[in-house]
């Protein structure tokens, strides 16, 4: 069974070609990245004009690479929320349109279970074993921090969130104090690998008793450091940088390994932009072998946005 999965939530225009859920047939992602840089954030404006002048030629593209015709689809998914609502918008008009015109069922996608849902798709040359369910699942993105308990495909229960920033939020945030530019998360990790001082501690808020996270202390304090020292030279930025990456990745993998313990779950997915953050990469899979846990998580090109993710997780729902 095939399915077009189309994805507008923020800055990407991106259709994909899934075959039963799981082969990748075709992925193509334009991207508007380069524009807003320069304003330090996403403009959604821009945003979704582009993605207007892109949708067509993006959905033709993916049609191509998979070598099928909209006839071999049997239903086509899009990301209905969370995200920027010009730019849902253009991606659900286009999608109804393509469902209308051609009789073919339409799925809403919900993009955070998505990004988890990257853990279970494979392309030709990737083929690994698919993740054990029940599993705990770690979703780190731009706009969201969440962890779920997934039982299966189309079973997800909220066990915590973010109370203000999202993980991802909060380095776009610290890397804009630091003068790094946006995306913030690419810039803190590259040069985080650069410290040679890496006894800098940033406190991130625990709360002990529950899955819930915080991240707007954790940039405060950088942003009050970084006033009080004057930070300028490469080294002193690195320092903070790997300061700042240790705090948040520290309280990130201990709530979810925690959670695996305490539900007896030997599962761990971790999904969302910032799963591409390789000091994250690597303490999740080291403590997850500590632990005997599985961890899981996606190629770097399925980490962030993409419609694979989204065809992938709409086959469940197709079926179901
Ligand atoms: O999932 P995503 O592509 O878009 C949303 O749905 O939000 O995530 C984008 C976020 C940005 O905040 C970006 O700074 C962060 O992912 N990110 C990273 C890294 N690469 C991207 N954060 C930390 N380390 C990275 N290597
Ligand atoms: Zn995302």
């Amino acid at each position: 069974m095939l399915v077009l999965g189309i994805e507008t939530s923020c800055d990407e225009t991106a259709c994909s070609i899934v075959k039963n859920g799981r082969l990748i047939l075709s992925n193509v992602i334009a991207t508007s990245l380069k524009e807003h840089s320069k304003f330090g954030g996403i403009i959604p404006e821009i945003a979704s004009r582009r993605q207007l002048e892109l949708i067509s030629a993006v959905v033709q593209t993916s049609l191509e690479r998979a070598k099928v015709t909209l006839k071999d689809i049997n239903a086509i998914a899009v990301t209905s929320s969370p995200g920027l609502i010009g730019s849902l918008l253009v991606g659900i008009s286009y999608a109804r349109a393509l469902s209308f015109a051609t009789k073919k069922p339409l799925i809403d996608v919900d993009h955070i279970k998505a990004h988890l849902y990257a853990n279970f798709l494979s392309s030709k040359n990737f083929q690994e074993s698919v993740p054990k369910l029940p599993a705990i699942g770690l979703i780190v993105s731009g706009g969201h921090s969440s962890l779920y308990l997934m039982k299966s495909p189309t079973n997800f229960t909220l066990l915590g969130q973010t109370h203000d920033d999202a993980a991802g939020e909060a380095f776009d945030k610290v890397s804009r104090i630091l003068g790094l530019g946006y995306p913030g998360g690419p810039a803190i990790d590259r040069i985080a690998k650069t410290a040679t001082d890496t006894c800098l501690q940033f406190s991130c808020a625990q709360m002990p008793q529950s899955y819930d996270f915080s991240f707007s202390g954790v940039k405060t304090a950088v942003l009050h450091y970084y006033q009080k020292n004057k930070a300028t030279s490469p080294q002193e930025l690195a320092k903070i940088a790997y300061g700042f990456q240790e705090s948040v990745v520290s309280i990130l993998v201990k709530k979810s390994i925690n959670a695996c313990l305490k539900k007896k779950i030997k599962t761990l997915l971790l999904g969302g932009g910032v799963a591409a953050n390789s000091r994250l990469r690597q303490k999740l899979s080291d403590e997850g072998k500590k632990n005997d846990i599985e961890v899981f998580i996606p190629p770097l090109s399925l980490c962030l946005d993409n419609a694979a993710m989204i065809a992938g997780l709409g086959y469940h729902w197709l079926k179901k």
